[in-house]
This record gives C-alpha cells, structure tokens and sequence, in this order.
C-alpha cells in the first residue's frame, strides 16, 4: 500500500477534461469502520429498518474508479461495484456531464404522459445492440425486478399463458413475482410468501460439480419439469446467462442453446435476465453472446446507467407490440435523468474500449487466484467471465460447501481495505463485480488482499 498519491487521470473518455479525483490507491487511514462510520451505524440504527442489510458497515464520502473514500479517510478497493451498476466508475465524467446538462433541463415528465427523446435513443441503442437481427421494440423501467416482472407479463399477455420456467440458484428480484422466480429461500423469500403456484424451477448444470458431458441429462430434466407441469401451461423459461447471487455460476456450454430449442419445441418465449451479467461486464456487451443465443425478450438494468435507476426490456417487434395501449408502464419509467447517463454508458461501451477492459480483468483474476485452487486452503473453483468473477469455498475432496471460508477471506478484506462480497447459494463464493474501469494494478492490489486473506486460513478446506 503506498499512501504518496498523485490525482489520477484514471479513466478520462476522450473528449472529456475531468479528472477522477479520489487517488486510486488503497489507504487505510483507521480501523475499518472508523470511528465517524461507527457514530453513524448507532444512527442508521435508530432510523432505518432492520429489514435493510449492510455487508460494510462503512459510509462513503467520495467514490471514483475503483476507490470508495469512506468518512474517516479510508480508501477501500471497490470491488462491488454498487452490486454490479457503477461499471464505469461511482463518479464518471461522461455520465456527470450528460445528468448535469439534464438536470437544468427537467428531471420528470413522465414519458407516458408528455415525451422526450433521450427515453426513445435509449430504445433505439437497446434495439440495434440486442442479440438478433430481427425487428424489435423496447421499454423502459427503473428497477431489475420491476422490468422482470413486466418481461412475465409481456410472456403472459401474448401467450396466453400462466406458468413460468426458473432455475435453481436463480435471482430475479424481491417483488412478488420476482421472489417467486429466485430460488433461494433466505434472505430473500423468508415470511414473505405465499408465493406464484405457476413458478417451477429446474436446475442448471455448472462447474464445478458437472461436467460438460451432463448438459444433455440436464436439458431432459428442463423437458421433464415442463412436460410434468403441462407444457402447454408455460409463458416463459427465464434464465441469468451467468447466475450472479448463485456465486457467478456460469451454465455449461451448450445449455442455453438448448433451453432455446425446447422454448421453441414448447411455443414457450425464452428471457435472458441479463440485469447483472450485461452492459458490458462478461467483455461482450450480453453474458448470452458468449453462447450465441438469442432471447425473444432481454431485461437489462444495473450497468445500464451506471448507477442511475433504471431498466428495459427489448424484444420482437411483434412481441412487445402486441399489448394494448397503456397496458405497461409506471411513473417513473424511464427517468430523464437516468435515461441521459444510459446514452453516456452507451457513447463509451461503443468507442472506449470497455468490453477489452472487462475482458483483461477476468484474465487478471484468473492468472492470480488459479494457483489457489485445490492448493490447500479450501479454494474449490474459481470463474470468470470478464469482470464478474467467482471465488468457491469449499472442502477440497468432496466440494462439501464452506460458507465460514469464504466469510473468514471477505472479513479480512473488509480489515485491510478491500470491499469483497460473499454469496452463493450456499453463501460460500466470494463474487467480485469490479468496476470496469478501474485501473489494473489496483485491481492486482485488491486480488492479492483476497489471496493474503485465503493464505491466513488453516489447513486444507473442510
Ligand atoms: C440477475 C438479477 N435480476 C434481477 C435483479 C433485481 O434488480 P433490482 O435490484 O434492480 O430490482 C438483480 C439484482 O441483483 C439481479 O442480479
């Protein structure tokens, strides 16, 4: 860690003269949390529901690249990203410029009642970079469950059918209809339900444990839980190409594209929730792309504005046209604000090489954690697909999961300044959805804090 920081010019789009301002180095310049975050917990605990979680219980002062500057100075190594939007950095010049100039403009019509035409340009962009040549239309929302829940309704209203095709592992949201598609009970379903009788899940073949001769066992299992449930029942299938709260659990080659043929075989419509995995983060623009397969309908959210809310759903033409006038929408779909920072993401995924950046981390994080695999400290597997990366606890014989590994390294992280989740399904993954932008060595810097953390662990995983 070094503490003699120049301002860093850090990602600064061409034709842009701001400056990132917080130096991106790690520093620690108290405890973590610090006294000032500490004063503040007391408060948010006097205030703020239970109900709402906190993995780092530190406050942010200033957040720029890959650097979080906390209220007592400490500059933690950002490797969250915000839960996956702030791709392109907390503070970005292109994505400031565009809200600022928005901002003395207005900041709400409600696009359903009077238009503007940075909500139609985001359609457009969406449209023309979707997979499929065919002709489509989109809308936008502003959360990721909100634009799964209107994926299922769209599946719905033109198939004339109830049911839905899940996955186990899977996370689409905390409404009703989207805690019903997750899989996983707590936190997310506890006390929450009942829950929709029309979600069936299935599972997914992945690495570690499968390999990739079990794809076709897996795809019967996928017709099976259809066939039994009444096939001609099902709207949708809906599927993350990459299940990020699953711990990025990538499905095996050949699984989409056979979840494709099924959806046809079945008159069933397929939905790509790509609200983690897209915008650029897997180093193709959709994680699906990797596997050269094409939803009928595509929900995007997080990366998509880089932080400002909001979502889409894109699809056919004729998919998404088919409901009446007014049979979508809400209050604040599409904000004016949020829209113009999605037109910002947009002008830098398509000239500033965004997709290669992605792609060099995952490479990064590779060359450093493979080493740790099966090397005696309970690493089970690590995956990448560009820069959402998955580290996997667990016993090194059996896979036995180990939830208190991964617990015990992202806890040392937190110590020495490096913000790291865990999730998974069985909460032993340590996920990294880093911002793109953030620059390689402190990237190198924050994997080595994670590697130090998985040295300080005894004895082989169990
Ligand atoms: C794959 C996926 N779908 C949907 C959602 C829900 O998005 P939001 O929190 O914006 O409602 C998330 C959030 O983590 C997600 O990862």
């Amino acid at each position: 860690m070094t503490t003699t920081d120049t301002i860093h010019a850090g990602y600064t789009p061409a034709g842009s003269t701001a400056l990132q301002r917080v130096p991106q180095t790690r520093h620690l310049a108290t405890e973590i949390p610090g006294p000032r975050s500490r004063a503040l917990m007391e408060e948010r605990r006097a205030q703020v529901s239970n109900g709402i979680g906190a993995q780092l219980p530190v406050f942010i002062e200033r957040a720029d690249g890959g650097i979080l500057l906390d209220l007592d100075g400490n500059r933690i190594v950002d490797l969250a990203s915000g839960l996956g939007p702030t791709a392109l950095g907390a503070s970005n010049a292109r994505v400031r410029e565009r809200i600022r100039t928005q901002l003395d403009r207005f900041t709400h019509t409600c696009f359903m009642t009077t238009e503007y035409e940075s909500y139609v340009e985001v359609c457009r962009w969406l449209n023309e970079h979707t997979p499929g040549d065919h002709e489509k239309r989109s809308a936008l929302f502003t959360t990721g469950a909100e634009a799964n829940e209107n994926a299922v309704k769209i599946a719905r209203y033109v198939t004339g059918r109830r049911k839905v095709l899940a996955f186990t592992g899977a996370y689409h949201g905390r409404t009703h209809m989207t805690m019903s598609l997750t899989s996983k009970s707590h936190p997310y379903k506890t006390g929450f339900g009942p829950f929709s009788e029309d979600v069936v899940h299935a599972p997914v073949p992945t690495s570690p444990r499968d390999d990739a001769g079990s794809v076709d066992s897996f795809l019967e299992q996928v017709r099976a839980a259809l066939v039994e449930n009444d096939a001609a029942a099902f709207a949708a299938i809906i599927i993350e190409p990459i299940l990020g709260e699953a711990g990025c659990l990538i499905p095996l080659p050949g699984f989409l594209a056979g979840l494709r043929e099924i959806a046809d075989e079945f008159g069933i419509l397929l939905i790509a929730d790509e609200v983690q995995s897209g915008m650029g983060r897997t180093g193709r623009i959709w994680a699906i792309e990797h596997e050269g397969v094409v939803p009928d309908l595509l929900v995007a959210a997080k990366a998509l504005a880089n932080g400002m809310p909001l979502s889409s759903v894109t699809g056919r033409a004729e998919v998404m046209n088919a409901i009446h006038s007014a049979g979508l929408g809400g209050t604040y779909i599409g904000n004016p604000l949020s829209c113009e920072a999605a037109l910002a993401v947009f002008e830098q995924i398509d000239s500033d090489g965004v997709l290669e950046r992605a792609t060099a981390l995952g490479e990064i994080a590779l060359e450093m954690l493979r080493p740790l695999v099966g090397a005696g400290n309970g690493v089970i597997d690590v995956r990448t697909r560009g820069a959402m990366i998955g580290i996997e606890f667990g016993d090194e014989d059996t896979l036995v999961p180990s939830s208190e590994r991964a617990k015990a390294v992202t806890r040392y992280c937190h110590a020495h300044g490096v913000l790291a989740l865990t999730n998974g399904v069985h909460e032993n993954v340590i996920r990294l959805l880093p911002p793109i932008v953030i620059e390689p060595d402190l990237f190198r810097d924050g994997i080595q804090v994670i590697i130090d953390g998985i040295r300080s662990l005894d004895g082989p995983g169990s």
